[in-house]
């Protein structure tokens, strides 16, 4: 860690994010981005000690900024370190041939239920060593990381058996030990039913609960659940028992909902209090009063929608209502292959209305919030992590317009620089 103090200055508009109270934003919040017109930063020990212009923090650090390293941002944007809240980033193989498929016509679910989909990739992860896939995973988190993203969930959910979940697992514990992005655990067993339980789903959902949950929990490998719950996938009654044996073992609770059919998988969120519920491509007005009434979270997944040629989320109406809304990648490699947040980013103003200001919260603080890390990460405020990002442009409308690029100049965590655009 970097031990002298780091001073950022010049910057031409620091979003700090900065929340005026607890928990996500929601409604006209969403669009307060803490903004600083020739903003500075000042960070000590990987923590930020200071936020403020330029001209403030040189007066009040003038007797220590020699013993600093001094950066000029040149008048750049300056952000939060993305947060991914929802990947499925650790997994063997590839499925390009689907994709060719898809556009020829089959569907996602045809795919699935003729034992491909999620079913080949969990055949590849079950052959795959751990080796293999920590290698793996490790080069997607570094192009994570050049895409701006600083922390990232992370979910098993390719494993046929259990011993295959505890590797992704086990992987992902690995790789947060050593790689500079953070990441969150999520364990979701329930993905599929596995080929080798087919007819016999009530016994896979039993092996869930009683073998797999107890598994994760003994080597601490988990912080989160997830379940698919989806019309022949996990049905809403399955769902809801899994992920109340997960939350009863101290598990917070996730669901994949709505995704390809409405079965009510929002109304079950906020049933159960899930911290956020996931897709939401098909959710009513009604899924979307119960969220916001229950304070879950819509982690919505424009770059899946585009690729499996959805309508996106509603996600108007969800701000509207009060539902506070994050973005993520949902990296994995059957319905989004991509690891671009930036992207994402222009998918949400571009397909579901978003605008700049709500698009940067829903990828950084309310993306904190989706996964319980909102009082570290999230917004540069003091006392929090120096995880953020200078980009090649100068404000945050401009990141949103100029689509399809990735325009990071460099990445800081823990105030240390990783990515390094000055030597280019
Ligand atoms: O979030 N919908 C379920 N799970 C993933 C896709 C997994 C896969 O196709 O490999 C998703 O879209
Ligand atoms: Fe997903």
């Amino acid at each position: 860690m970097n031990r002298r103090p780091v001073w950022i200055q010049n910057i031409g508009e620091l979003a700090t994010l900065k929340a005026s109270q607890p928990g996500p934003k929601k409604g006209a919040e969403m669009s307060n981005l803490g903004l600083i017109e020739n903003g500075s930063l000042w960070i000590e020990k990987g923590r930020i000690e200071a936020v403020g212009t330029t001209v403030q923090l040189k007066q009040a650090y003038a007797a220590r900024i020699e013993e600093a390293d001094v950066i000029d941002a040149g008048g750049g944007l300056v952000t939060p370190g993305l947060v991914d809240p929802h990947t499925h980033f650790v997994y063997g193989g590839s499925r390009e041939e689907e994709f060719e498929k898809r556009l020829q016509g089959f569907t996602y679910m045809e795919i699935m239920n003729a034992g491909g989909g999620i079913h080949s990739t969990a055949e590849k992860t079950a052959a795959a060593s751990f080796n293999g896939l920590y290698n793996e995973a490790r080069v997607r988190l570094d192009l994570f990381l050049r895409h701006g993203v600083t922390t990232i969930e992370g979910k098993s959910g390719y494993g046929p058996n259990l011993e295959t979940e505890l590797k992704q697992l086990r992987v992902m514990q690995a790789l947060n030990e050593k790689h500079p992005i953070d990441i969150i655990s999520t364990f979701m067993g329930a993905h599929a039913v596995p080929k080798s339980y087919a007819g016999q789903e009530e016994r896979y959902v039993e092996t869930v609960i009683n073998e797999m949950i107890p598994a994760v929990m003994e080597e601490g490998l988990a912080e989160f659940i997830d379940v698919f719950c989806e019309k022949d996938v996990f049905s809403i009654e399955q769902s809801r028992r899994i992920l109340m044996a997960g939350k009863a073992a101290g598990l917070l609770p996730k669901i994949h909902a709505d995704e390809i059919v409405a079965t009510g998988g929002a109304e079950l969120a906020a049933e159960i209090g899930a911290v956020s519920a996931e897709h939401l491509l098909k959710t009513g007005p009604a899924g979307i009063k119960a969220m916001a009434e229950a304070g879950v979270i819509a982690c919505l997944l424009p770059a899946t929608a585009l690729f499996l040629g959805e309508e996106p989320a509603d996600a108007r109406r969800m701000i509207d209502l009060g539902v506070a809304v994050a973005i993520s990648t949902d990296c994995n490699p059957g319905s989004s292959p991509t690891v671009s947040m930036p992207l994402v980013m222009n998918l949400a103003c571009l397909m579901m209305k978003m605008t700049p200001a709500e698009t940067l919260t829903a990828a950084t603080y309310n993306a904190a919030c989706a996964i319980s890390r909102e009082d570290s990460i999230g917004s540069l405020e003091e006392g929090k992590q120096a995880d953020f990002v200078l980009w090649n442009v100068r404000s945050y409308r401009e990141l949103q317009y100029r689509f399809g690029v990735n325009h990071v100049h460099s990445v800081w965590k823990r105030g240390e620089l990783l990515v390094n655009g000055f030597n280019q």
